[in-house]
């Protein structure tokens, strides 16, 4: 092995698993193959593609991915049965290079919730990681729970993964409990004292639920894990995943004490973290390191004086290396198709001939009603394009609202559901509720509002909004998002996409092989 091999960390993406398993980030087939795209090109060296036994859905992602994939591993996820990991054979096995990953819960509240003593676990971890082996040649095993599983216990088990034919060992913090310095001691005891732990890769998996993911990440390659798994944007359950942007930039930026290197390419990340975050419906909060709308704002005074003197006084990165373009050239409504295309260029979005011309006649339409038209309007407007017809089987047609400081407030809305236009006008206590009602009204449903968030896209009262909407119905979630320069029209627009998303869910061919019916948590 050259220093160049030795100090190569690889990057393994789960987002279209593990993040897609954040309650709400619910995504279509043909968002994952784009996102599947956008990873491989950027260099992400594995794509965890999903959970192929979870859901039809999900089989099918995966095995498109793995079709479409050109240099990227694509790996399927695999409980400890033979059943979970015959499934994600059928799924990967068109990939060129694909990876069964299989795992249990090794601590003792897995065990005990298994009602497997050491004994039987230790068996059933040769025999599944066996019969993954036979299947493919490329096998990564995982004791979900690792940090919280005794050191005796985890050597044993790692040691009989790796006689078992495991060629790459994730240790994961399921739970986001472990600290740097022990994040790293793990990984070095493990792979001082398991026989054959030279022969395997070791990775880190880290949960964010104490803030602390990316240096437990970065402490265990310290301590010699040479595979990072992470998402954009963090995405993921709960406080969500060691975030992709930040341990890649974090190693990028100090090389002088992380001598590390990684495929990927930085300068895509800002498309990467825009995509991710307008399909899964997930905004990225504004102080979010690397991808954040106001990681390379200077606000005061001393700071903007030292950044146009001299950009390193306070900026450790260049936004250009992330893919920011910061010229901010403002576009409008005299700009033109040419314009237009080589500036979403530049933001990350490359389009077709038919799609620039769709996306033209809305951007020309805003620049009508907005003077300067930024960039991060042209994103909004990206995000909010019209979806597949065949997933949006209601549409906002027409909407008034009459409102001010005498009750009652309320709606005339028309909408399209199924290609039929209906109409009502309903009141409500303000424009916003009375639109929600107009909508009950016209397409009638139990789902639960959950949240309803307000964003400005730029400043100035011509300003659009972006606004994101959470709905739940059945245990399912879905989250809507759209941006208008008039807030009321936007919040029609993503409660009526909550609801799009949730009608697809609900009409899943099989709802109770559901991914959150059949969710990791349960391997036995
Ligand atoms: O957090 C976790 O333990 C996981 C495993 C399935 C690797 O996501
Ligand atoms: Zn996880």
């Amino acid at each position: 092995m050259t220093s160049t091999d030795k100090n190569r960390v690889v990057i393994f993406d789960t987002t279209l698993r593990d993040g897609e398993q954040s309650p709400g980030a619910t995504m279509t087939h043909d968002q994952k193959l784009e996102i599947a795209e956008l990873l491989d090109e950027m260099g992400v060296d594995i794509i965890e593609a999903g959970f192929p036994i979870a859901s039809p859905g999900d089989f099918e992602a995966v095995s498109e991915i793995s079709r479409r994939a050109k240099s990227a591993v694509i790996c399927g996820l695999a409980r400890a049965q033979y059943g979970d990991i015959d499934r994600a054979w059928e799924a990967i096995k068109h990939a060129k290079r694909p990876r069964i990953h299989t795992f249990i819960g090794t601590s003792p509240f897995h065990r005990d919730m298994h009602s497997l003593d050491r004994d039987g676990m230790a068996a059933r971890i040769h025999d599944t990681v066996s019969h993954a082996r036979n299947l493919c040649d490329n096998v990564q095993w995982s004791p979900m729970d690792a940090t919280r599983t005794e050191h005796d216990y985890l050597r044993r088990v790692v040691e009989i993964a790796i006689k078992a034919g495991a060629t790459t060992i994730n240790i994961p913090d399921t739970v986001g409990y472990t600290a740097p310095a022990e994040s790293a001691d793990l990984i070095r005891m493990l792979i001082s004292e398991v026989p054959g732990a030279q022969d395997v890769i070791f990775a880190t998996h880290c949960h964010n639920d104490l803030g602390m993911a990316t240096a437990n990440s970065l402490a265990a390659v310290d301590g010699g894990a040479r595979q990072i798994e992470c998402t954009i944007n963090g995405l993921g359950e709960r406080a969500g995943n060691t975030a992709l942007e930040e341990v890649v930039m974090a190693m990028k930026v100090r090389k002088d004490i992380m001598p590390y290197i990684t495929g990927i390419d930085t300068t895509k990340i800002m498309a990467a973290s825009r995509l991710v975050a307008q399909v899964s419906g997930f905004a990225v909060q504004f102080n979010k390191a690397i991808v954040g709308k106001n990681a390379f704002l200077h606000e005061s005074g001393i700071h903007q004086d030292g950044v146009l003197k001299n950009a390193e006084t306070f900026e450790i990165m260049r936004p250009e290396d992330i893919g920011l373009n910061t010229s901010n050239i403002v576009m409008g409504k005299h700009s033109g198709r040419a314009a237009l295309r080589a500036k979403l260029k530049e933001l990350g979005f490359d389009l077709a001939d038919n799609q620039l011309n769709d996306v033209f006649v809305r951007f020309k339409d805003l620049a009508d009603r907005k003077k300067e038209v930024y960039d991060d309007d042209l994103v909004a407007l990206m995000r909010d394009q019209p979806g597949d017809e065949t997933l949006e089987r209601i549409r906002v047609k027409f909407l008034r609202v009459i409102c001010g400081t005498e009750a009652p407030q309320s709606a005339d809305l028309t909408l399209e559901v199924d290609g039929k236009d209906h109409q009502t006008t309903a009141t409500g206590d303000g424009p916003v509720d009375a639109v929600f009602n107009a909508v009950k009204a016209l397409f009638p449903h139990d789902a639960r509002l959950q949240l309803y968030q307000v964003h400005a896209v730029t400043e100035g009262t011509d300003a659009q909004a972006t606004v994101s909407v959470r709905m739940e119905e059945d245990g399912r979630i879905a989250t809507g998002q759209s941006s208008d320069t008039d807030t009321v029209v936007a919040s029609a627009k993503a409660y009526v996409n909550a609801l799009n998303r949730l009608l697809v869910r609900r009409t899943k061919s099989d709802p109770d092989a559901d991914v959150k019916t059949v969710s990791y948590k349960d391997a036995g």
